[in-house]
């Protein structure tokens, strides 16, 4: 690993957020924003990793992006597809380890079954974990994990960190979120107690690798005292 790059960060994590508003300040369609989007996940991405950072955490889905119109829906879950369709043999390529967190089960078939072959593919790969959270909402999560922590004994903080989807992760170290909204709209609730939080008015299609580099210089700045002196 690069600690030089990434100041000693091992696990970023981004609320990818700020797709539709750059679509409308050029007059298009919100799914080309979220087209332009998925372009920026996939420079984002290989930047993580040429950095060396162990693991990049995307929120792709939230429990609560069902809401929005079904066509913004279909789209994104078309997005989705052919995102994996199309950068699958990289990731083999590049020694990218593909994780998904969420109840990503609740897809459609198409889905759940394209998401199974690539994890299957990628699950022997030891470079940066790639990560994405789909329907995923943290407080799912945390209930999720309280019941199985409670199935098997006492219902501790430690207990319940062993059961949550990002268990077998590094720490996280810092959360970026994008648009200028400063909010983490039911985001890794747990995982942020200690993290160090980067907020920034880029839109997410216009979130560039010297951005992630800026935060991540913050990060190397700032004194992690987790509660102590
Ligand atoms: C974030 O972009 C992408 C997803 C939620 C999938 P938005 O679609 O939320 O963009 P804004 O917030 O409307 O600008
Ligand atoms: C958070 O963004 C979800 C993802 C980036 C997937 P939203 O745009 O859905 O969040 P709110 O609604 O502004 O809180
Ligand atoms: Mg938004």
């Amino acid at each position: 690993m690069n600690a030089g790059q990434t100041h000693g960060a091992r696990h970023v994590a981004i609320i990818m957020d700020g797709n539709g508003r750059w679509a409308k300040k050029r007059h298009l369609p919100h799914a080309v924003g979220h087209q332009r989007g998925v372009e920026a996940v996939r420079t984002i991405s290989r930047a993580a990793r040429a950095m060396g950072l162990e693991a990049l955490t995307l929120y792709a889905f939230s429990t609560e992006n069902w809401r929005r119109p079904e066509d913004e829906v279909s789209a994104l879950m078309g997005l989705l597809k052919r995102f994996i369709q199309s950068d699958l043999d990289e990731f083999v390529r590049d020694n990218v380890k593909l994780k998904i967190i969420g109840e990503w089960r609740a897809l459609a078939p198409d889905i759940v079954a394209l998401i199974d072959d690539a994890l299957a593919k990628t699950a022997a790969n030891t470079g940066c974990t790639l990560v994405v959270a789909l329907n995923y909402g943290a407080q799912d999560e945390i209930a999720r994990a309280a019941a199985k922590a409670a199935e098997k004994g006492a219902i501790t903080p430690a207990a319940i960190e062993a059961e949550l989807d990002t268990a077998d992760l590094p720490p996280l170290d810092l959360l970026i979120r994008t648009s200028g909204e400063v909010r983490l709209s039911n985001f890794l609730l747990w995982q942020a107690a200690y993290a160090e939080m980067w907020f920034t008015d880029v839109l997410w299609p216009d979130f560039k690798p010297e951005h992630l580099q800026a935060a991540l210089a913050h990060f190397g700045q700032r004194e992690r005292r987790y509660g102590g002196r």
